[in-house]
C-alpha cells in the first residue's frame, strides 16, 4: 500500500493532454455516477493477467497486444468486434503453432477511446477548433458543436466498453474461442489469398492433431481447448475516467484500475513529476510505458523506480516505439541499463507509432516494410543482448481496410483511398496482420530455440 497515494492524488500534479470542459459541474456529476457503477473488469481477472505476464517476463510466453488506434462510437458493431477478436485469435494461433510458444492475448478494445494529440487545436481553411481527442471526449466531425468536449461521452464510452466486454467474453468462452473453430477465424476476404491458404493449411494441421488426440483418448474437451481468454487494455489518458473506475481490493487493500486488465501510459504523458505517473504508481494492474526516441536511460530507470519499486515480475511492460530508422541506436542502451540494474520487465515492440508518415495525398500511413524492419531489428537487438523479446503491440483491425501501404496485397499510396476509415492512426488490415504474424513466428521460433540450447 502506498500511504501518500489516493485514486485522486494525480489531481495535485500538472497534467498534459486533457480536455477543457465548458461545464465542470456536469463532469463532476458524471464522474460520481461512474464511481457508483459496477467495474468493467474484476480485480481477480487483473491478478490473473499479472500472473500470465510474469510468465512472459520470465521468457516462457509471448504477449500479443492489438486492436484499434481509437475505438469509435460510429464503428461500434458486433461484426467489427467479432472480426478483431477473430484476428487476434488467428494471429495468436499462428504464433503458438509456428513459434511453439504460449501467447497471452490482450486487446486494445473496450476502452481505447481517448487520444493524445500533437496540438490543442486544428485549423482548416482559417477556422480553428479544438482538436479531436477521441470519442470519449468530443466528435471527429469538423464543426464547433462536435468538437466541444462533452461529459455525456464518458458515460457512452463506459456503456460501449461494457457491451464490448460482454461480447468478447461470449466469443471467447462460448464457442468462437474453441480451438476446434480454428478454420472459422479466417476472414472470408483473406481466405482465397496465398496467406489465407497458408493459414488454412496450419488450421488443417491443428484439426488433424485434435482428431488424433481425440482418437487416442486424450481429452480435447477440456477448457484449455474449448475456451480462451482475451484480456483488455487501453491508454489510460483521461484520468478522471480511470479514477472513477478505480476500486479497492477488500482483501489486500490494494487499488486496481477496473476499466481494463492492463493500462499503459503514452509516450506524451510519461513525465515523472506529472499526473499520469502519479496515478499509475498507485494501481496494481500490469502496466505499460511507451518508450519513443526521446526516452533516456536515466528517465526509464527513474520511471521503473517509481512504478515498480519492488521489481515485481509481470508488473512492467516497456513498449518500444522508436521507428525503423532509430531502433538500432536507441534500444540497446535502454536494454543494457535495465540488465545492469537487474530490473524485470517485458520488452514489447510497437512497430507502428515510430513509422507514421503523411503521403502526398494527405493520408497518414505506415509502410508494411518499415513495420517489419522495426520488428526484425527488435528481435535482432534482443538476440545480441541476450534478452527476451517478449511482445508485439499493434494497431490492427479485422476489417478489410486500406490504411497501411504494402504487404502481400501491395496496397499503394493511391490505393489508400479505397477504404481508409480509421478515426486516428492507420491500422494493419487482417491480411497484413496475418502476414506479420507468420513472419514474427519465424523470429520467435529462432529466439526460443536459442534459449533452449
Ligand atoms: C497509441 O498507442 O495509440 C499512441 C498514441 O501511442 P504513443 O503514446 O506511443 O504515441
Ligand atoms: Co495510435
Amino acid at each position: 500500500m502506498k500511504t501518500d497515494w489516493t485514486p485522486s492524488s494525480w489531481r495535485n500534479k500538472p497534467i498534459s493532454q486533457q480536455p477543457t470542459y465548458p461545464d465542470p459541474a456536469k463532469v463532476a456529476q458524471t464522474e460520481k455516477t461512474l464511481r457508483e457503477n459496477p467495474p468493467l473488469v474484476l480485480i481477480e481477472e487483473i491478478k490473473q493477467l499479472r500472473q500470465q505476464l510474469a510468465k512472459v517476463a520470465a521468457g516462457e510466453a509471448f504477449l500479443l497486444q492489438g486492436g484499434d488506434c481509437a475505438e469509435s462510437f460510429a464503428e461500434f458493431s458486433a461484426d467489427n468486434i467479432e472480426a478483431t477478436c477473430k484476428l487476434i485469435l488467428q494471429m495468436a494461433v499462428v504464433l503458438t503453432f509456428a513459434g511453439s510458444c504460449p501467447i497471452v492475448k490482450v486487446a486494445r478494445l473496450a476502452g481505447q477511446y481517448a487520444k493524445p494529440r500533437s496540438a490543442d487545436t486544428e485549423t482548416i481553411e482559417g477556422i480553428e477548433l479544438p482538436s479531436y481527442r477521441g470519442d470519449i471526449v468530443n466528435g471527429i466531425e469538423f464543426n464547433e458543436l462536435a468538437r466541444v468536449p462533452n461529459p455525456n461521452r464518458l458515460t457512452q464510452a463506459y456503456h460501449q466498453a461494457a457491451v464490448t466486454l460482454n461480447l468478447l467474453r461470449a466469443f471467447t468462452k462460448g464457442g468462437l474461442g474453441d480451438l476446434h473453430q480454428v478454420h472459422q477465424w479466417n476472414m472470408a476476404f483473406v481466405k482465397d489469398s496465398p496467406l489465407g491458404e497458408r493459414y488454412q493449411d496450419l488450421a488443417d494441421r491443428i484439426g488433424q492433431a485434435l482428431d488424433f488426440m481425440e482418437a487416442c483418448g486424450v481429452g480435447v474437451n477440456r477448457a484449455s481447448i474449448r475456451e480462451t481468454t482475451l484480456y483488455t487494455s487501453h491508454e489510460a489518458l483521461l484520468l478522471n475516467f480511470e479514477e472513477a473506475m478505480t476500486r479497492q481490493d477488500v482483501i489486500t487493500g490494494k487499488w486496481y484500475d477496473c476499466s481494463a486488465h492492463m493500462v499503459w501510459v503514452g509516450d506524451r504523458t510519461r513525465q515523472l513529476e506529472q499526473a499520469h505517473i502519479e496515478y499509475f504508481r498507485g494501481i496494481f494492474n500490469p502496466i505499460g510505458i511507451k518508450a519513443g526516441p526521446t526516452m533516456t536511460v536515466d528517465e526509464l530507470l527513474r520511471l521503473l523506480e517509481t512504478l515498480n519499486p519492488n521489481n515485481d515480475l509481470g508488473r512492467m511492460t516497456i513498449i518500444i516505439r522508436m521507428g525503423a530508422d532509430k531502433i538500432a541506436d536507441k534500444l540497446p542502451p535502454l536494454i543494457q541499463a535495465i540488465k545492469r540494474e537487474g530490473q524485470q520487465v517485458i520488452w514489447s515492440s510497437d512497430p507502428m507509432h515510430g513509422n507514421t508518415v503523411k503521403t502526398d495525398y494527405g493520408y497518414k500511413t505506415r509502410s508494411f516494410d518499415q513495420i517489419l524492419a522495426e520488428v526484425r531489428d527488435f528481435f535482432a537487438i534482443h538476440d545480441a543482448e541476450g534478452t527476451y523479446p517478449g511482445g508485439l503491440h499493434c494497431e490492427m483491425t479485422g476489417q478489410n481496410v486500406t490504411e497501411c501501404i504494402g504487404g502481400a496485397q501491395a496496397i499503394t499510396e493511391r490505393g489508400l483511398a479505397d477504404k481508409y476509415i480509421t478515426n486516428c492512426d492507420p491500422r494493419l488490415n487482417a491480411a497484413q496482420s496475418l502476414e506479420l504474424s507468420f513472419l514474427i513466428s519465424e523470429f520467435l521460433k529462432k529466439s526460443r530455440r536459442k534459449k533452449q540450447v
